[in-house]
């Protein structure tokens, strides 16, 4: 039996993705994507799963989609295979929460991959870029579109028009990650703030994951009306009694994610 692609580990309510091709620097075939894909739906689907890590190998996250598979491919071809749809769109659809834990580069689709989870925490090594036009094309998984979002049109076209990379340090002051660590302390931080994420209730944490996502589609009345709604929403919840309740009574509330 082949390698896998992508190593799948439970550590308590967490669900641990690590992309493995190291001999390609996690390039992005369309069968790492399928299986990663097909990993990240059974953990949505898995109640006893309630945020997940997705990370690479020390020297990268991943350097990109696989150039060597794309280079003799027409228009045709990726036109009628909607390349970059399908199971590459299905990662976005996904409704818990997804950390990034970057080491090394993220190039390409590998940053753009990171940037479709919900936030990055980026080691001190981490090399994040767009160099798609050196190839002749430009970013196809979203880079044109997320990268200005977090990061402002001026920087954002730096990257995507000269291919040059920015270093943790740099990605950490434009907002693209959320923190920055030691190279070793990379996975325990990620997995501790996903174990974190994770202990409180489900209901509320998909539905806040959703309304922040939603600050990037709607406009500002729709945006606060959907929040509203949600927070309207999760007084149904049975978290929303023990959470409240167990602050009132100064004690650990204990969830039942429903
Ligand atoms: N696809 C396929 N193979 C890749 C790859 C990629 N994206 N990135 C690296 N590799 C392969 C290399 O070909 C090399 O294979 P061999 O050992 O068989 O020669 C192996 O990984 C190691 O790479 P290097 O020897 O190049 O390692 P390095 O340390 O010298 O350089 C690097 C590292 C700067 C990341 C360099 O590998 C690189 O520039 N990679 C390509 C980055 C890139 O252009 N990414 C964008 C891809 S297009 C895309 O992603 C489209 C999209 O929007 C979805």
């Amino acid at each position: 039996m082949s390698e896998s692609f992508v190593k799948v580990e439970v550590r308590g309510r967490v669900g641990l993705l690590t992309l493995n091709r190291p001999q390609v620097l996690n390039a992005l075939s369309n069968e790492v994507i399928d299986e990663l894909s097909a990993a990240v739906r059974a953990f949505e689907a898995d109640d006893g799963i309630g945020a997940m890590v997705l990370t690479g190998s020390q020297k990268a996250f991943a350097a990109g989609a696989d150039i060597s598979a794309m280079s003799d491919w027409t228009y045709m071809d990726v036109y009628k295979a909607d390349y970059l749809g399908g199971n590459w769109d299905a990662l976005r659809r996904i409704r818990k929460p997804i950390i990034a834990a970057v080491s090394g580069y993220a190039l390409g689709g590998g940053c753009e991959l990171a940037m479709l989870c919900d936030f990055i925490i980026a080691a001190e090594n981490a090399k994040f870029g767009q160099p798609e036009i050196k190839l002749g094309v430009i970013p196809g998984y979203g880079g044109t579109q997320r990268l200005p979002r977090a990061v402002g049109k001026a920087k954002a076209m730096d990257l995507v028009l000269t291919a040059r990379m920015m270093d943790a340090a740099e990605a950490e002051r434009a907002g693209l990650v959320s923190r920055v660590v030691p190279v070793e302390r990379l996975l325990d931080e990620a997995l501790e703030a996903a174990g974190t994420i994770a202990s409180m209730s489900l209901p509320a944490v998909m539905m806040a994951k959703e309304c922040v996502n939603r600050a990037y589609e709607a406009s500002l009345d729709e945006g606060l009306l959907f929040e509203r709604r949600n927070f309207h929403a999760l007084f149904s919840t049975e978290d929303q009694k023990e959470g409240m309740r167990a602050f009132v009574e100064k004690r650990k509330p204990e969830f039942k994610h429903r």
